[in-house]
Parts: C-alpha cells; sequence; structure tokens
C-alpha cells in the first residue's frame, strides 16, 4: 500500500499512469457518492440473480441459431469450450471480488494493481461489455416482440420501425423502447429492480426448462449425425460466437457497494450463475438441433420458437424470451451504471455520475444519462456490429483481471482472500491465453473498431481523467503536506 502513496507522490508522468489505489482505500471508498452512499440491500440470491439475469438472453434465444450453422450438431461443445474460456476467468474474478468487494468490477481490481492508466482502459472496455451489449441485448429483444406479434395477431412491426438503418430499416423502436422500460426500473432502488429482475430469471428459467421438455420429446436420432459436419474448426468458430451468451456472469462483481456480505456472496454468486447457465445452454442447444435439422437453422430469426414450429409452444417460447431479454437488459444496464458510478468517484468521469439520489439511493442522473445513450445506439446500430465490439471489449478486461490476480498473489500475498481461484498461476495464465485466441479469432474490422474506441479512451483520458483523479490530488495534498512538515533534527 505503502508503494502506491510513494509512486504517486512522484510527479513524473509515468508514475502519475502507474499510480495505483491502496486496496484498503477503494473498499472504504466503494460506495460513497456525492449526497450520499449505495445501500447494502442484497444477498446471495439476489446476487446470483443479478448475474443469470445478465447473462441468459439474447445469446441463448438468438445467437444460438447463427452458431448452429457453424458447428452443426456438435454446437453443445462449442458451449463447452466458450464455457471454460468464461470458466478460467470466473475462477479470477470470484478471487478479487472477494477480496476487494467494492462497486465497479474489474476497473476497481485493476486500479488497485495495474495502475490508473491500465484501470482506465479497463473502465473504457467495460463500457463496451456493459453499454454496448445492452443496445445488442436490445435488438434481439425486438426479434421476439415481432415473432409474438406475428404468432398472436398475425401482424409484425414494419421494418422501418424494427430494424436500425444498416438493416433496411430506419429505427429500432422496440429496442430503444426496452432500454427506457429498465431504466424506470432501476430508478425505483437497487432492491426494487433487484425484485423484478428476480422475477424474471425466474420466468426465463422455466421458459428454457420447458423448451427442454418439449424439444426432447421432439427429437430424431437422424439429427445428431453427422455430429460434426464441418470439423473441429466449425465448433471453434461458434464458440467464440457463443461467447457473447457468457457475458454477464460477473454482472454481480458491480454491485460490491451494495452487498450485504460482499467477501461471502459475491464469490459464491459468479461460480453459481455460471454453473446455471452452462447446464442450461449445453441442454438448450442439444435439444435445439435434436429436434430441428442442423441445416435448417441459417438465416432464422427467432430461432428456438422455431425450433417448436407448433403454436403454444412457440407463444409461450417467445413470452418468455421477451422477458428473458428483458431482464438482460436491466441487469446489465444496472452494471454499466455502476462502473461509471465508481470511476466518477475517482474522480475519472465528470462527478455527475455518482450523485446518489438520497431518498432512493440510486445514482439517478448516471442511470438517466445511460440508458439515454444506449436507446439512441440501439436504436440504430445493427446487432451484429454491436455483439462483436461487445465481445472484444470484454475479453480484454477478463484478460486484465487474470493479470490483476497474479499481480495480487505476488504483491499482497497478505490480503485476506475468501475464494482462492484453484492451480493457480497456471488457471489465470490459461485465463489470458484463452482470452487471446478467442480476441484473435474476431475479424479485422471488429479489431479497427476496438483501436478506435481505446484512442477515443486515451484521448478523454489525458483530456479529462488525468487531470481530475481524485488519487492524484488526494497524493499532491500528501506532497504538500510533508514538504511543510518540520524537519525533526
Ligand atoms: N450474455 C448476454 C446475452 O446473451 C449478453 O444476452
Amino acid at each position: 500500500m505503502e508503494d502506491s502513496h510513494a509512486s504517486a507522490r512522484t510527479t513524473g508522468l509515468g508514475a502519475q499512469l502507474l499510480r495505483r489505489k491502496p486496496v484498503d482505500d477503494i473498499v472504504t471508498d466503494s460506495g460513497r457518492g456525492e449526497g450520499g452512499a449505495l445501500r447494502r440491500t442484497l444477498g446471495l440470491r439476489q446476487l446470483t440473480m443479478i448475474s443469470v439475469g445478465a447473462t441468459l438472453g439474447t445469446g441463448i434465444f438468438v445467437v444460438l441459431g447463427e452458431a448452429v450453422p457453424l458447428a452443426g450438431p456438435a454446437v453443445a461443445l462449442a458451449f463447452v469450450f466458450a464455457g471454460i474460456t468464461a470458466l478460467l476467468s470466473a475462477l479470477s474474478y470470484a478471487e478479487l471480488a472477494g477480496m476487494i468487494p467494492v462497486a465497479g468490477s474489474s476497473y476497481s481490481y485493476a486500479y488497485a494493481t495495474l495502475g490508473e492508466l491500465v484501470a482506465w482502459i479497463c473502465g473504457w472496455c467495460l463500457i463496451l461489455e456493459y453499454g454496448v451489449s445492452v443496445a445488442a441485448v436490445a435488438v434481439g429483444w425486438g426479434q421476439y416482440v415481432n415473432e409474438l406479434l406475428r404468432l398472436t395477431l398475425g401482424v409484425a412491426l414494419p421494418d422501418a420501425l424494427s430494424a436500425p438503418p444498416g438493416d433496411g430499416g430506419v429505427v429500432n423502436l422496440p429496442a430503444a423502447v426496452v432500454v427506457v422500460l429498465a431504466m424506470v426500473a432501476l430508478l425505483g432502488g437497487a432492491k426494487e429492480s433487484a425484485r423484478v429482475n428476480s422475477a424474471m430469471v425466474l420466468i426465463k428459467t422455466v421458459t428454457l426448462v420447458l423448451f427442454c421438455a418439449l424439444a426432447f420429446a421432439a427429437v430424431r436420432d437422424g439429427n445428431f449425425s453427422p455430429f460434426l459436419p464441418l470439423g473441429l474448426g466449425g465448433v471453434s468458430a461458434a464458440g467464440a460466437k457463443v461467447f457473447f451468451s457468457y457475458i454477464g456472469f460477473d454482472a454481480a462483481s458491480t454491485a460490491g457497494a451494495e452487498a450485504r456480505a460482499p467477501q461471502r456472496d459475491l464469490p459464491r454468486a459468479i461460480m453459481l450463475s455460471l454453473g446455471v447457465v452452462t447446464v442450461l445452454y449445453c441442454l438448450v442447444s442439444l435439444a435445439a438441433v435434436g429436434a430441428m435439422h442442423w441445416t435448417r437453422f441459417a438465416g432464422t430469426e427467432a430461432a428456438l420458437s422455431k425450433v417448436l414450429g407448433g403454436h403454444a409452444g412457440s407463444v409461450l417460447l417467445s413470452v418468455g424470451a421477451v422477458v428473458a431479454v428483458a431482464s438482460v437488459v436491466l441487469a446489465v444496464l444496472y452494471g454499466q451504471t455502476r462502473v461509471l458510478f465508481a470511476m466518477s468517484r475517482d474522480g475519472l468521469v465528470p462527478k455527475l455520475f455518482s450523485r446518489v439520489n438520497p431518498r432512493t439511493g440510486v445514482p439517478s442522473a448516471n442511470t438517466v444519462i445511460v440508458a439515454g445513450f444506449i436507446a439512441v445506439l440501439a436504436a440504430v446500430v445493427p446487432l451484429g456490429d454491436l455483439a462483436d465490439a461487445t465481445s472484444i471489449g470484454t475479453l480484454f478486461a477478463f484478460a486484465l483481471v487474470n493479470v490483476a490476480v497474479l499481480v495480487l498473489r505476488r504483491t499482497r500475498p497478505d490480503l485476506p482472500r475468501t475464494f482462492r481461484a484453484p492451480f493457480a498461476p497456471v488457471t489465470p495464465i490459461l485465463g489470458v491465453a484463452s482470452c487471446g485466441w478467442m480476441m484473435a479469432s474476431l475479424a479485422a474490422p471488429t479489431w479497427i473498431a476496438f483501436g478506435g474506441w481505446m484512442l477515443v479512451g486515451l484521448v478523454v483520458y489525458f483530456a479529462y481523467g488525468r487531470r481530475h483523479s481524485a488519487l492524484a490530488h488526494r497524493c499532491a495534498t500528501q506532497v504538500t503536506e510533508d514538504n511543510d512538515s518540520p524537519v525533526v533534527s
């Protein structure tokens, strides 16, 4: 700890960029905002529900349909591969969340270990993981709303109102609407939105279990052979695609400042939620390709509804999907506001983002600004572009979390850890490698967009964050006090 103060006292640019926030300060500051503090109201069940809520959605209900043509019946293996990548990073998240149980997730972990600049980069990537993924998920919501309208009323929204400009429409209205609905729920308070989220998680889990029951009953043996029509290369490509469906398991780690017993509950919530979604994903994908021949998935929208084919089952499934995807929007939007809360409390983004409404205990201005921005994004940008941008940012943030575990095991072996990643340093090293491998499989335009995003992030940091950093001010004050103190001879 002393080392971080010492490094920040040095005024050189390098030392400024590398200044680290002492772990103990991060924990003390965690929930304090302008005008009030976040409230500790969430237990293990709600935290697990936040992570499952943020995870189970467009990936399994929509992106599965795009992955089947790549892998054939072996698509379940793609979910296993992507799940292993997620697991390696989840172990690191669990270790850090138990140790540094604060709002802000990997941004806060990076601030404690890798310095302010890397923390900023991490926070900037989290905007891709959370902010941009809400927009991507909201776009998937529109597909099932349309499917439901078609099945029940025989109508569908015109393309002009249900697709963005790049996809033959003008504006994706349902996508913007679901973001605004989630914003309204979030403004009510963390406990209240956690309650809404828990109800929705229950509905989506039951829907997927029901889907499995109906689809397994319709399985035809022939649909499974050949099992690997496109080889392991196809499975790997599908794995990179369905990685999107695991994004969000770490959402509980953004709620550290609102958890009742964060040290104990955050690691458990992260591991539990990953376990639940992995089992569901493998069962659902097996049932889907068992019931509908894999070649029929290409080009389908609302794929799981098509698998059931029959009217009643498809309607139920579509209702479940509409609820499921809405809950992802809610939980992920929550995560984004809390990451910005942490960055604002540290002075790296304007104070407005950490102003807490004293009546509800919610960062209200933050919530409204973030939702407004995301609603516009969801309304005008196509899903595929958004999903890929989300994945690359998430993978980079995951890699940093694995590095943070390696650093803290060396620099702070004394800190109490309520969860230890087993077989470290092997697991975090494999975690970094698997994230790098997945990033490498994303297309060149995604990398270019990522590079552009990072460049903008650096400009914002040097123009604003570096000058307003609360840690810099704290350290500067300390230097002045040190210089003013009388020298005792
Ligand atoms: N994992 C989230 C979803 O699939 C982003 O919707």
